[in-house]
């Protein structure tokens, strides 16, 4: 495994962080293709014994079931010094009265149950999942950098919004002098490069980590078109996401997948570990096979002519995901 600097950060991350997304109980939450402890377990164990230090979840996955199973699994088998373990807020995750959002309470309640789910005492990078149109932005970035002080997060990052939303989070924080983020976790992949617009040179000027969520676009870029399989049946935001124009994309990646002889998955995750502003792509691994092919990734060294082809088709797309 390799490892990167988080952005401008001191910390360090192995190129490709778990998606964690994965694992949590199937009947709690959205996600009801979701792995079990039991199944989820041997998983986690893999991507540590391949050199993984870098693990994603949210308060939101599977109603906390995500960050409990991801939390034990991380305390059996691994040292917590060694572990750069990330969460995130602002789902809902109560109806009524501030039972999501980034205000003052909401951050303050979270990082405590989501503390108490992952049994540790802090995470190394806490999220905003989203921007909150409902709070002020002040609000927010105090509530975080308290968060920081009181030695719950190391770190803070952003998720999924608008170039001018995190630039002004940022901007909110310099002023304040409170803590700023280090890492965005954006939506970015062969069939969504929008990012590239707005999202990825501010990073690249800021010195700020890039962390794709969905890099293989949930499965669409590892099979034929149309393939379907349990998770895709079952995933409800996946379904909006891409459209039969992003076909033309997975032929590309078949292609050259078929001309080296390895698995799409590789080729796919290797374009985006080529990209300058990408620091470490955050895979979803269901299967023994999916954390190998992630971990071959890293070492796939493509030519500037493949990635010419497997950019060529793309064409420019709605916003989606934020
Ligand atoms: N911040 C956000 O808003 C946000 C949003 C989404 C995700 N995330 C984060 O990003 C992580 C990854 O998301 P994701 O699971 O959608 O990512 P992904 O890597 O794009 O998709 C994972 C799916 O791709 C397929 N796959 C993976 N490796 C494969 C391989 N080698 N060969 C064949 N198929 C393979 C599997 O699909 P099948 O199971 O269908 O076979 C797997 O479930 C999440 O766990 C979460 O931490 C964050």
């Amino acid at each position: 495994m390799q490892y990167v600097k988080l952005g401008s950060t001191g910390l360090d991350v192995s190129r490709v962080c778990l998606g964690c997304m994965t694992y949590g109980l199937p009947d709690r939450g959205n996600h009801e293709w979701t792995l079990d402890e039991e199944a989820s377990r041997p998983l986690i164990r893999q991507a540590l014994d391949a050199g993984i230090n870098f693990f994603d979840t949210a308060n939101v996955y599977s109603d906390g079931t995500s960050e409990e199973i991801v939390g034990k699994a991380l305390r059996d088998f691994a040292n917590r010094d060694e572990i750069v373990l990330a969460t995130k807020v602002h789902g809902r995750m109560r109806p009524g009265p501030n039972g999501g959002g980034l205000s003052r309470k909401a951050i303050m309640t979270e990082i405590d149950h989501s503390l108490r789910r992952l049994g540790t005492d802090y995470v190394d990078l806490y999220q905003i999942h989203r921007y909150d149109h409902e709070t002020p932005i002040e609000e927010t970035m105090e509530a975080l950098h308290d968060v920081v002080k009181a030695g719950k997060a190391r770190y803070i990052g952003a998720s999924s919004m608008y170039a001018w939303e995190f630039s002004k989070a940022q901007y909110t924080a310099e002023r304040h002098g409170w803590t700023k983020f280090v890492s965005m976790q954006n939506h970015y992949n062969l069939l969504y490069r929008e990012e590239e617009r707005e999202m990825l040179p501010l990073c690249a000027d800021q010195g700020v980590g890039v962390l794709p969520w969905s890099p293989l676009a949930r499965g669409r870029l590892t099979r034929d078109w149309g393939a379907v399989t349990d998770r895709s049946e079952h995933d409800a935001f996946g379904s909006r996401l891409y459209s039969d124009s992003d076909r033309s994309i997975v032929e590309a990646v078949t292609r050259i997948a078929g001309e080296r002889g390895v698995p799409r998955a590789q080729v796919a995750l290797a374009w985006l570990l080529h990209q300058s502003t990408v620091t470490a792509p955050i895979v979803g691994a269901g299967k023994p096979r999916h954390l190998e092919d992630a971990v071959a990734a890293v070492e796939l060294t493509l030519s500037d002519k493949e990635i010419e082809e497997l950019e060529r088709p793309y064409t420019p797309h709605a916003i989606s995901g934020h």
